[in-house]
C-alpha cells in the first residue's frame, strides 16, 4: 500500500477488528490478520485462495450491508478503491452513515475513490459516481484528519488521450465521546 496509508496501518494492533470492504486480492486483508488483527472482508469476487486469519465474506456489499448484525462495531474501516463501483446515492444517504455509527471511539477509517474533472476519464466511472473530498468530509465533522489527499493522476481515457483525474483519500479518526447525528 502506499504511503498515504501509513496512519491506518500504524493502528493496525493485535485484537483489533477490521473491516475491508471491497476487498479484492485479499492482500491489505491478510497484511491486516498477519498483524493480529481480526479482519472482515467483503468482496462479491471469490475469495483468493490464501485467506488465513480473514472472516471473507464472499457478497456484493449491497447485500452484506442488509444483513450486517446490529451491534457490530469496527476498530478501523478500509474501503479503498470500492466507493466508485457502488450507487452514489446509496453511498451518501446509507453507507457512509452507517459505516461512521459502526466505528468506536478513536476508531480509524480510511477511504481512497476517484474524481474526475473536467471531463470523465473513465467510461466504467458514471457521472454520479465519484467524489471530491468536499463531498466525503461532511460525514467526519468534529473527526480528526489523519490524512487527506485529492491528488491529480494521468490515465488514458475512454478516447483513448491522456486524462487527468484526481484520487480522493481520506483517513480519519473518530474523537472519543463525540456524537453522530445525521
Ligand atoms: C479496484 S478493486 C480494489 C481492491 C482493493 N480494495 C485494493 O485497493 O486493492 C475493487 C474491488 O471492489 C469489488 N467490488 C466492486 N463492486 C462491489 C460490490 N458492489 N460489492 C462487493 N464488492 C465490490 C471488486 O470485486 C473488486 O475486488
Amino acid at each position: 500500500m502506499d504511503n498515504f496509508f501509513g496512519p491506518f496501518l500504524a493502528r493496525v494492533q493485535p485484537g483489533i477488528k477490521v473491516l475491508d470492504l471491497g476487498a479484492g486480492q485479499g492482500i491489505h486483508a491478510c497484511w491486516m490478520a498477519r498483524k493480529g488483527a481480526r479482519v472482515v472482508a467483503v468482496d462479491k469476487k471469490k475469495p483468493p485462495t490464501d485467506t488465513a486469519g480473514v472472516r471473507w465474506i464472499q457478497s456484493s456489499i449491497e447485500e452484506w450491508y442488509e444483513q450486517m448484525p446490529d451491534q457490530v462495531q469496527y476498530d478501523a474501516i478500509l474501503a479503498k478503491n470500492v466507493l466508485q463501483f457502488l450507487r452514489r446515492d446509496w453511498v451518501i444517504k446509507q453507507l457512509l452513515p452507517e459505516l461512521v455509527s459502526r466505528l468506536k471511539p478513536n476508531g480509524v477509517l480510511a477511504l481512497e475513490t476517484f474524481y474526475q474533472s473536467p471531463e470523465p476519464v473513465f467510461e466504467w466511472l458514471s457521472e454520479t459516481s465519484h467524489y471530491t473530498l468536499e463531498d466525503l468530509s461532511p460525514f467526519f465533522f468534529n473527526w480528526k484528519v489523519l490524512a487527506k489527499r485529492q491528488e491529480p493522476k494521468k490515465m488514458r481515457g475512454i478516447d483513448g488521450k491522456r486524462r487527468k483525474f484526481f484520487l480522493t483519500g481520506l483517513i480519519v479518526q473518530r474523537q472519543e465521546n463525540v456524537s453522530v447525528d445525521f
